[in-house]
């Protein structure tokens, strides 16, 4: 039997089913998944047991894995292996961190529209967040689709944003949430970095917004004016009609196209609940001007 299909909405967001991730997958398998993920952009697997291994494993099938930011801090002592993201609200003793921690801080800047890695100059093509354990209410993940933000732009405003790039940097989403606090080797280690603002998909060949908090200024625009235009198509891109709430279920790995995508995770008890994620990113395959071509301006 092959996997099971079930999707949200006619474009964006489809459960799979009849799979299980931790067993190797069949060729055929592994392709029909690939071909979902471009049509969908976010898939949902429900009711999985993966070993942190196991979920590496899959995440492979994508591409190269990316180490997660925090191990760039090499004072912080991590709960789980480089290769993975800790996005739970747990310090190294698995304990739920303190009101004013550092992590807790940084954190807050994923309640923000972001896509992962952006602030990268090799950024992430595919992120997978695995459920371990979920606070009774709140903590869902929003999901906007860029793809279809894009096509509902005005024909004028489409011409506009053609080749623009924008500068993407860490810094930028958490000056958003007030958190400054970066050490030397952080800061050292994420410069910023340019990013087209509309990119195709090599896959369907469609375009797609890519923005994000981690944008700041657009090169060839006074930085006031790039700024406004970031918020305006963040705003845009992130009405009601292109957005799906993932509601967490225990198991759940959920999987999406960081290129067409943006995300962020709503509000919770987080010093009252545990919410365990883990999350396996997968690098993209050069940075978003490179791919097209796109010189790169002088900073
Ligand atoms: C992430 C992220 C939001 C959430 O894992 O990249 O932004 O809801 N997560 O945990
Ligand atoms: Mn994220």
């Amino acid at each position: 039997m092959g996997i099971s299909i079930f999707p949200i909405t006619e474009s964006f967001a489809a459960e799979i089913g009849d799979v299980d991730l931790a067993a190797p997958l069949a060729p055929a398998e592994l392709a029909a998944i690939k071909q979902a993920f471009w049509t969908y952009a976010v898939l949902i697997f429900p009711a999985q047991t993966l070993t942190e291994q196991q979920h590496l494993d899959f995440a492979a099938h994508f591409g190269p894995l990316e180490t997660s930011v925090a191990a760039l801090n090499g004072k912080a002592r991590l709960r789980l292996r480089a290769d993975l993201a800790d996005v739970s609200n747990l310090n190294s003793r698995n304990e739920i961190w303190g009101k004013d921690s550092r992590t807790r801080m940084i954190q807050l800047g994923n309640r923000l529209w972001h896509t992962d890695s952006s602030f990268k100059y090799l950024p992430a093509r595919a992120s997978l967040l695995y459920a371990r354990k979920i606070p009774p209410i709140g903590g869902h993940t929003e999901f906007a689709d860029l793809r279809a933000a894009y096509d509902a732009l005005p024909d004028e405003v489409k011409a506009r944003l053609e080749g623009l790039i924008a500068e993407h940097s860490l810094a930028n989403s958490r000056l958003r949430t007030g958190f400054t606090n970066f050490t030397d080797a952080e800061r050292a280690g994420l410069p910023p970095v340019p990013q087209l603002i509309v990119r195709t998909l090599p896959e369907t060949n469609r375009k797609t917004l890519y923005v994000a908090s981690h944008a700041g200024r657009i090169f060839g625009l006074p930085d006031a004016d790039g700024r406004a235009l970031i918020d305006q198509l963040i705003e845009h891109a992130t009405q009601r009609r292109f957005v799906y709430t993932h509601r967490w279920r225990v198991g759940d790995l959920v999987m999406w196209d960081d290129r067409c995508t943006m995300h962020r995770g709503t509000e919770f008890d987080d010093l009252r609940w545990t919410r365990d994620m883990q999350r396996a990113t997968v690098s993209d395959v050069a940075n978003s001007c490179e791919q097209e071509s796109v010189a790169i301006p002088a900073a």
